[in-house]
């Protein structure tokens, strides 16, 4: 239990070894331009102008941030003041829902994989499946006694918000409409990040270079930036906006368009004076469900990219892809 950073970090003076990543992998001392912005979408706004500007977003930085998006700034508020007492909570609290096992559904871990990989991130999660709530709820934190009534309103809500912006998506893509309303969105994960202050951050990170392996991520960021978004080989900083989301296209999502949406690397780094709490929603195929390129979208002139494989059978191959560096689309592409 020693191993979770939100217990230790306020005792440690310098960074431990196993957190320093090697040289080039580090953040150092690089300024990332905090000017040049990803897309900011108002979901309150003309319908067919909303698909034009998530369609952009999504081919050319894969990210956006969401304002107006229905979830209220009090339920945005609440869940974030309730993941940060769940992790200010004693030791002995946190520690019945440590566990290194990816099986067990609801758990606390620190870094990735802690027990495989070479270099841990300065990252501890709290993570749990969320839908269907009533299967779910039960396996989920009591204490904060809140916890349960307001993430369990907050994940119906953002699913709601996620099945919506799928809709405007599906539509611009040209899908049949309904296309993401089975098995593409049958699941649903939330992960809550913690990002204890570091000793020195130009040696670590919260979360290395990544793409989300899921459909589609919805991030409460709350008002700590952090997030870093790597387009056209830069860093960009995904500034911190009051009530937001910022949502981005994951794996899943960059595949069934055949590649016209871009499931965008992104990095998460940490501060010498601040704690940093996140909220992550991933809507996520089940397991079982088929993935593939849509017919839709494919023809002689349009040859599909990526073979068909289970969503089940990726995880693996995604995560010991994401631990080497490499990119885990790569297996799936079809060569001609
Ligand atoms: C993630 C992620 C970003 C953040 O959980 O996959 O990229 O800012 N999180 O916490
Ligand atoms: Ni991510």
């Amino acid at each position: 239990m020693a191993r979770l950073l939100s217990n230790m970090c306020s005792i440690q003076s310098v960074v431990p070894e196993s957190y320093i990543l090697p040289l080039e992998r580090r953040p150092g001392q690089q300024v990332v331009p905090p000017c040049e912005t990803i897309p900011v979408i108002d979901l309150d706004g003309d319908r067919n102008d909303l698909i034009q500007e998530i369609m952009k977003a999504s081919q050319e930085y894969g990210f956006f941030q969401l304002i107006n998006h229905g979830v209220s700034e009090e339920q945005m508020k609440n869940v974030m003041v309730v993941a940060k007492e769940f992790f200010d909570l004693p030791v002995e609290e946190k520690e019945r829902f440590y566990s290194e096992d990816p099986n067990q559904t609801c758990r606390i871990k620190t870094s990735i994989d802690f027990a495989k990989e070479k270099v841990h991130f300065w990252r501890d999660s709290l993570r749990h499946p969320c839908h269907p709530l009533e299967e779910n709820i039960q396996q989920w934190p009591e204490n904060p006694a809140r916890y349960r009534e307001v993430f369990g309103s907050y994940s119906m809500e953002v699913r709601n918000l996620g099945l919506q912006i799928l809709d405007l998506i599906c539509e611009g893509l040209g899908l049949e409409p309904g296309y993401f309303e089975g098995g593409l969105t049958q699941s649903q994960i939330m992960s809550i990040n913690h990002y204890p202050p570091c000793p020195d951050p130009t040696l670590v990170l919260g979360l290395p270079k990544h793409g989300d392996p899921y459909t589609l991520t919805l991030l409460n960021q709350g008002d700590v930036p952090g997030l870093q978004v790597l387009k056209d080989e830069q860093w960009l900083a995904v500034k911190p906006l009051p009530n937001a989301f910022v949502v981005n296209i994951n794996h899943m999502l960059q595949i069934i368009s055949n590649g016209k949406l871009k499931s965008a690397d992104h990095r998460v780094v940490v501060s010498s004076n601040v704690a940093r709490t996140t909220i992550a929603s991933f809507i996520s195929p089940s397991v079982d469900v088929l993935i593939e390129p849509a017919k839709s979208l494919v023809s002689e002139a349009n040859p599909p990219l990526y073979k068909c494989f289970t969503f089940g059978d990726f995880i693996p191959t995604y995560i010991i892809d994401t631990h080497e560096g490499k990119d885990p689309l790569e297996c799936l592409m079809i060569r001609s």
